[in-house]
């Protein structure tokens, strides 16, 4: 039985184990797998408004608008994606003001707290920068305690509260 349990923890440990990771720009080929991900992370039980509020046609939309800001972290050795962030500039017509919107992040659970978020968001908001922005904006659900920790860790502070009505359509 015990012998059990520490091979157990130890397979555990080795999946967890740290690997390479590159950051690097999407491409018209990962946006099955980025989507594939993305449905496992973007849950109605654990995420219900996110879930929502996600869909096939704003990942085609954000990657059309300017696939330099939708970047994936790719495993080196297998190849496969870990984690994505997408982001978006906003800007308004007569005004100087250009923002970054950091719109979706997601990370593979076997690899999260190993910096991948981090990393994916460190290299979106140099290329907001290099495009202009001077401010970067990111909304998180308000239930979605790790995602406004990690935001806090990349530097955002809390600006406004915004509120999710729904209402039952009968
Ligand atoms: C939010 C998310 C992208 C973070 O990715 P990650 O790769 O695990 O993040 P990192 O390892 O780079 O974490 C950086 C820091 O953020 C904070 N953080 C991240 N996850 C946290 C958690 N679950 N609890 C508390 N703090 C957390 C920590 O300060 C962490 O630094 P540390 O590990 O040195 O303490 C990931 O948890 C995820 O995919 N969540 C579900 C989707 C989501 O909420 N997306 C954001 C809104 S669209």
């Amino acid at each position: 039985m015990a012998k059990k349990s520490v091979s157990k923890h130890k397979r555990a440990h080795a999946k967890k184990r740290r690997i390479e990771i590159e950051i690097r720009q999407m491409t018209l080929e990962d946006l099955p797998e980025v989507w594939r991900l993305s449905e496992k992370i973007f849950t109605p039980s654990q995420l219900q408004f996110t879930y929502r509020t996600w869909n096939v046609n704003e990942l085609l939309s954000l990657f059309q608008e300017d696939p330099e800001l939708c970047l994936v972290a790719e495993d080196v050795a297998s190849k496969r994606v870990v984690g994505f962030a997408l982001g978006t500039i906003l800007k308004r017509p007569f005004s100087p003001w250009t923002y970054g919107y950091f719109v979706w992040a997601g990370v593979k659970r076997m690899r999260r707290r190993q910096g991948v978020g981090k990393r994916l968001y460190r290299e979106l908001e140099k290329r907001f920068k290099e495009k202009g922005a001077r401010i970067a904006i990111v909304d998180v659900e308000g239930t979605n305690t790790a995602g406004m920790r990690f935001m806090e860790k990349l530097g955002f502070k809390q600006s406004q509260t915004y509120i999710w009505y729904s209402k039952l359509l009968e």
